[in-house]
Parts: C-alpha cells; structure tokens; sequence
C-alpha cells in the first residue's frame, strides 16, 4: 500500500502531529507514504511528492505550521491560472490530478483539512480516488466534528491576547475592540471571549446591533467600570449590513477584515470614550500546538490509517462526545457547523452578562 497526505487550506496548529502519527501508523503496516508539498497545486511540477519516513517526521509534533507546505489556491476542480494576457481564470485539472495519483502508484489519500479540503476530498472520491479526511481548522467550523485540531491552540493564543488587552484597556479607561478569525462561525470569539472575561462578544451568528454594544459600555461606565473588552469574529455582521470584505484573489475565499476598525470609530463617537482595535490575525494560527490539540492530532492521523487499513474508505475522522468515530465523507461537504445558540456556552455568556449584541 502507498498512500499519499496532503494538508490544504489554512494551516492550523497539530497538523505536524497528524502527518507524525499518519505516517508511523502506516510505516508500521509495512506502507509507503507519501507527502504532497504545498498542496494540490504542485502535484502538476517535477516534484509533487516528499517521501515521509521515520526519521522525516521525528519530532515534529511540538511544532506549529506544517512540514508538508499548504496552499489556499489548491482546488484540483478550480485551479486558478493567468492567461495569455495576464488575467486569472480558473480550469478543472481533477482528471490531471487522478492520473498524477495513479501514475505515482498512490493507493489511497489521506487529507487534512478544512471544510473547503473535505468538499475536494468528496469530489475525489466520486472520481474513484479512495479517500479518508482528517478535520482541521482553527475556525472549528466542519460539520460533525464536536473539535477539528487547532481550535484548542487558536482559542488558548486569542484568550491570553485578549487578558493582555485588558490590563492596558483598564488603565487608559479605553474601549479595545479586538478582532479575531471564524469567517461563517464564532467559536473562537465565544470560546476566548468568555475565557478572558470579554464585555461583548460578536458572533456571525448573531446580526449585532450597534446600539446594544453602546449600551452595554455605558452601563458599565455608570457602574464604574471605565474600560471594555469587545471581542468580534472577522466574519460578524452589523444588523441590515453585510461582511466586511478586504479583497478576493481568484481561486481563493474572500479576505475578511476590517469591522473591529469600524466598530472602533462608531463605539467612540458614540460613547465619547477613547476606543482602539487590533486584528489578531495569522497570531492564532501559528505557533506550537496546545498539549490536547497534539492529542487530537496524532488520534485523528492514527484513525485515519486504521480506516484505510479496514478498507473503510471515503470517510472523515471525527471526534464526537471525546470518542472517535467515522462519518462519511459526502455528509461533511458543503455544510458548515456554526454555534448553538442554545447552547449552554452561549447561555452562560448571557446569564454572566456578556453582551452578545443583540
Ligand atoms: O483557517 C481559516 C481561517 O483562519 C479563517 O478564519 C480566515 O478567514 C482565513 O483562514 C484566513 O486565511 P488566509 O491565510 O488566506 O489569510
């Protein structure tokens, strides 16, 4: 058996020890593995393939990023390229791939990625490539899985940013507005948020009123609390307004940013208090993995290998209610798992009195 890994779309921390335990799982099966470099899209070059050995993948868990490289413009079924005279298109180069896999002899493909990877991975699948999708991102947005790796690491660099932010916000009496990634869903502005005792958290679940921010950082003032904490996902939308877009490359989702700036000037005007903003940024996905994300991480890359090797293929790896399970891979695609919001980590935040901005 041969197999292939591949890690696409945004790198999240504990995709090395995924790709550790993979590889030494199969190695013990007598396999031969495979890494894709840079994703996809450099399967089509001299040197798609980086063979993974032992003594590759050997203290590599601790490490944040991934060995392999990734790409976010790596859709076999929308590659983008320049045409003749400079302007991006994009092809379907899927056959291409197919035939790239079987040239190589590999047998089986194991991918680790986000929603966007595991809707390739399905398509892959439909093309006859036998596939088994490991969940990764730090948004914790995949469909089905109770925790993809990552989201432990991004939650835990988010809240201690945002404590730091509060010892300053406090002494200047400032509003600090702070921005932080989830595109479709807010489970990192909820989770580090509530954990760093945030004032009001924005959630794209959740159309935010600007008028219920203001009210909550008054009514605190009133109460004597000088300063407010405002934590926002990147993809969180104003009531009757829409996301704040950056820029869109071809090939690629929309960049997202620019509504903890907005809020920064619209909270000032209206509360006459001084307010200031930062985006968090690429902070929360680099960096070394959380001790539970390089648990998850080497459990989902060693259940991979276990259902490859029971032959149970075109599946993603999930953890649901701390257990392993499999699901199949064409239930994942094209649905996202946004927060609850009767969860009990959503009526916590509101019975503390956090504003939730609506
Ligand atoms: O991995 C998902 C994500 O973290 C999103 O929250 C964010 O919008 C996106 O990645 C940013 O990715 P890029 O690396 O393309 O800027």
């Amino acid at each position: 058996m041969r197999i292939a890994i591949n890690t696409g779309g945004g790198d999240a921390p504990g995709l090395n020890a995924a790709i550790r335990s993979a590889t030494l799982s199969a190695l013990r099966r007598g396999w031969e593995v495979l890494g894709i470099r840079n994703g996809y899209g450099s399967l089509y070059s001299d040197q798609p393939f980086v063979p993974l050995t032992a003594e590759r993948v050997r203290g590599i868990s601790m490490m944040g990023g991934t060995i392999l490289g990734t790409a976010n413009r790596g859709n076999p079924f929308e590659m983008p390229f320049k045409n003749a005279s400079g302007d991006w298109e994009l092809e379907d180069r899927s056959d291409e791939t197919v035939e790239i896999f079987h040239r190589y002899g590999v047998d089986a493909l194991v991918a680790i990625g986000g929603d966007g990877s595991m809707h390739i991975a399905n398509r892959l699948t439909e093309k006859g490539i036998r596939v088994v999708g490991v969940p990764k991102t730090i948004d914790n947005d995949i469909w089905g899985c109770d925790i993809s790796l990552g989201f432990d690491t991004a939650v835990t660099t988010a809240s201690e940013a945002i404590e730091r932010l509060s010892t300053t916000a406090e002494s200047h009496r400032r509003i600090m507005v702070v921005e932080v990634m989830g595109r479709y869903a807010g489970w990192i502005a909820l989770h580090a948020g509530l954990s760093s005792s945030a004032d009001v958290i924005l959630i794209p679940e959740i159309d935010f009123s600007l008028q219920s921010v203001v009210d909550k950082i008054n009514d605190r003032e009133y109460r004597g609390d000088t300063y407010s904490i405002v934590v926002v996902a990147e993809g969180a939308v104003e009531q009757g307004g829409s996301r704040f877009v950056k820029g869109k490359v071809p090939g690629q989702s929309e960049q997202l940013g620019g509504v903890a700036e907005y809020l920064e000037k619209k909270l000032s005007d209206k509360t006459g208090k001084e307010a200031r903003s930062l985006v968090l940024g690429h902070l929360q996905r680099g960096g070394r993995p959380s001790a539970y994300d390089r648990l998850i991480s080497l459990r989902f890359g060693a259940a991979a290998i276990r259902a490859l090797a029971e032959q149970d293929f075109n599946r993603m790896i999930v953890m649901q209610q701390n257990e392993i399970k499999r699901i199949p891979l064409a239930n994942v695609a094209g649905k996202t798992k946004l927060v609850h919001l009767h969860s009990d980590t959503v009526l916590t935040a509101r019975e503390i009195g956090i504003c939730l901005g609506d």
